[in-house]
This record gives C-alpha cells, sequence and structure tokens, in this order.
C-alpha cells in the first residue's frame, strides 16, 4: 500500500457531473456503468453515494463477479445491476446468483435466449436484449431477428425489459457512417418487435461518446460510463464541439521523494539512460507497480508552470522526470505532484502523449493506490 501517493475521488463533482449529464438527457433513465470497479475509482462506495445520495437506480457491470460484490458489499439496497457480458447462464452458482439477487443478465446471443426461454427457473427473469447493430463483438444478430421474435413469443413472452445496442465508434463523428447504420438498424429493429405485438418496456442506446453528440437520445435509458466520471471521449479534433463540461472526479496525487541536479551525459536508473542536458531530476514516488506504465516514457507534466519529462525507464516503485535547470528553485522533496487532478485538459493532455485512453489510465491504476472518497477533497 502506497504511504502517501493517493487517488482522491470528490464525491461533490460525481454529484455534479450527474445534474450536469441529467440536463443533457431530461426525462431519460441513466444506466451508470461502474463495471472494473468504477473505472478504477471504486465500485462499492460510487454505488453506494450513486444510488443513496443521488438515486441513480441501475448501475451496470461486466461480470457477475461484480454483481456479486455489489449485492455482498451493499446488502438490502434497492438499485438494479445489470450484468453485459461475463454471465454464464448455465453455471448453477451463477444461476442462483441472478435468481435471488435480483441481478439482471443482457442477453447477447442466441443460445443464451434459448436458454433462458427454456429453463423453467428463469420463467420470470426480465428479458433484457442486446442487438450487435454493427460493433460485430457480442450482441444478437439481426438477420436472426423473425427467429428469436418467434421463440420469445412461442415461450409465451409479451415485453421485453430492456432493448439495446452498443455504438462502436461513438467517440468518432455522429454522423459517420457507422453510427447512423447503428441506429438505423436499431430502430428497424424495434419497429419489428413492435410490429409483432412485442412490448419494450426500456431501451437504450446512447454510452458517453454519444450523449456528447446529444444523439440517441430518445430512448428511455442512456448507459454513460465515462463522461461521469469526468474525461470526454472524443477523439481530440472534436473534442471542442463536444457538449459536456464535466470535471474529472478523481485526483491522482504523488509526492516528490528527492530532487538532484543532473548534468548532460549522467546515466539515470535502469537501463542508464543519458541524460541530454543540464538540469534537475525529480523522482515521485509512483511507479508501474502502480499502474503508471513505462510507456509513459517521454509524456510531459506541468508542475508549478514548468514542463518536466517522464525520463529513462519507468521503476516499480518510482519515476523520474526531467526538468529544466530554472525549476529547481519551485520544486522540493516531499511536495505533491499531480499527474491529473480536475481539469479535463490535464488528464487528455496526458492520455494523447502516452497514446493511451483516460478509460484505461483509470483502469490500469493497481490496488498499491489507496482510494479516498470525500466531498470537496
Ligand atoms: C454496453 C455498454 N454500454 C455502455 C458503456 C459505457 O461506455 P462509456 O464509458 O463510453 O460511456 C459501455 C462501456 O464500455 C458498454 O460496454
Amino acid at each position: 500500500m502506497r504511504f502517501r501517493t493517493r487517488l482522491y475521488v470528490n464525491l461533490d463533482i460525481l454529484s455534479d457531473n450527474y445534474q450536469k449529464l441529467k440536463a443533457l438527457v431530461p426525462g431519460r433513465e441513466i444506466l451508470f456503468m461502474v463495471k472494473a470497479d468504477g473505472y478504477g475509482h471504486g465500485m462499492i462506495p460510487l454505488v453506494n453515494f450513486g444510488h443513496n445520495e443521488l438515486g441513480i437506480k441501475e448501475f451496470g457491470v461486466a461480470t457477475m463477479g461484480e454483481a456479486k460484490s455489489l449485492r455482498e458489499e451493499l446488502p438490502g439496497q434497492k438499485f438494479e445491476i445489470y450484468v453485459f457480458s461475463d454471465i454464464h447462464f448455465q453455471i448453477e452458482s451463477s444461476k442462483e446468483l441472478l435468481l435471488n439477487q435480483r441481478i439482471l443478465p443482457v442477453i447477447s446471443n442466441f443460445r443464451d435466449l434459448d436458454y433462458v426461454l427454456s429453463e423453467k427457473d428463469f420463467k420470470y427473469l426480465p428479458l433484457i436484449l442486446k442487438f450487435n447493430t454493427g460493433m460485430n463483438r457480442l450482441g444478437l444478430s439481426p438477420s436472426r431477428l423473425e427467429e428469436i421474435i418467434n421463440l420469445i413469443k412461442s415461450k409465451g413472452r409479451k415485453s421485453i425489459y430492456h432493448l439495446m445496442t452498443h455504438f462502436s465508434s461513438a467517440s468518432l463523428a455522429i454522423t459517420n457512417n457507422q453510427n447512423q447504420r447503428q441506429a438505423s438498424v436499431f430502430k428497424q429493429i424495434k419497429t419489428e418487435f413492435e410490429n409483432h405485438g412485442l412490448n419494450i418496456e426500456r431501451s437504450s442506446m446512447a454510452n458517453s461518446g454519444a450523449l456528447e453528440q446529444n444523439f440517441a437520445l430518445e430512448e428511455t435509458h442512456v448507459r454513460p460510463g465515462l463522461m461521469l466520471y469526468g474525461p470526454k471521449s472524443l477523439i481530440p479534433k472534436l473534442r471542442e464541439d463536444s457538449h459536456w463540461d464535466g470535471q474529472i472526479v478523481s485526483r491522482l496525487e504523488t509526492y516528490i521523494i528527492s530532487v538532484f541536479e543532473v548534468n548532460k551525459g549522467d546515466p539515470i536508473g535502469y537501463g542508464a539512460t543519458i541524460c541530454p542536458q543540464d538540469g534537475v531530476m525529480v523522482i515521485i514516488a509512483l511507479g508501474y507497480g502502480d499502474g503508471f506504465s513505462t510507456r509513459f516514457e517521454g509524456a510531459e507534466l506541468e508542475y508549478r508552470g514548468h514542463m518536466g519529462k517522464v525520463f529513462g525507464r519507468v521503476n516499480m516503485d518510482m519515476t523520474q522526470i526531467l526538468f529544466k535547470q530554472e525549476a529547481l528553485k519551485d520544486i522540493r522533496v516531499g511536495e505533491k505532484f499531480e499527474i491529473w487532478n480536475h481539469n479535463q485538459d490535464k488528464i487528455l493532455n496526458f492520455s494523447d502523449q502516452t497514446k493511451t485512453i483516460p478509460y484505461e489510465l483509470f483502469c490500469q491504476l493497481t490496488s498499491r493506490v489507496p482510494r479516498v472518497y470525500g466531498l470537496e477533497l
């Protein structure tokens, strides 16, 4: 466990982001995606706060394991949990959880649909269907729509609890053919269900990228993940036109554990990377053991108005950052050093430089970095 390095999670900001999102999608229900441990921020505290303080009623996770820990850690709470991919209907322990813990599985292939509809135990399981409208990953195939509808009707089902699809390219322009095609295929699927007398109680398409572009808002639900944690998800050239102006809920803060002057030609750290200039080397208490990857070498980070560069090989426990000589007067051992903070630009700039995405920066932080929660942190 880290001694002082922390991921501070400001729940006031989560609340502000949620209010901003609600203003973007008036009248729509929000299914908050909290998979991968709440995008690295801690699923349990976020769901607890989201449900009890913000009134969010529905949450999305990827695996039955995540759903199980939500039910175990937050017993008796009335929120709904959707599980999107890692379900295993046929396994007894999974079946038990689905039936006894009110967990909602998203069905994304014909075999699982057939199984659910044929099993007596699942007679009252709400039908949540995800269609593959062009992502070509998971999802029921629209080419089997007729067969799917007939099967559902033949088992006496009269309604679909939630019909959904997922965009492959929502971070690209919404005018993009792929996005337009997916939305149009989804509409056709909905119409077919309705034409066959099957009621659709809920439907959703939009994730962050679509929401940032005011797209696919006509369904009953939206399914945001990233934007509620703060960052815009659109590709750089579209960011300026994004409708999202949330703040980053977290701040990754580490400490300076050493500062020393270096000369051009000095070998530094593992691999003995040669210093290209005279300057100031700052060692921070963050390394790949915390999720700060060796691939971040060369990325620039700002500190008190000075630009430094991740220098040489990132270590397991620490990282060298090279500053120009003039930074020396402003840098002291023991002071805090932010990798990202609540500002959009800082994390997006870092993810652009490191060819990562904010999703990944959040998720790859290891459990060695304690998450600290609070209001106005
Ligand atoms: C099915 C589904 N819906 C919604 C989301 C949320 O996406 P985002 O974090 O881009 O808003 C995800 C995330 O990958 C997802 O898999």
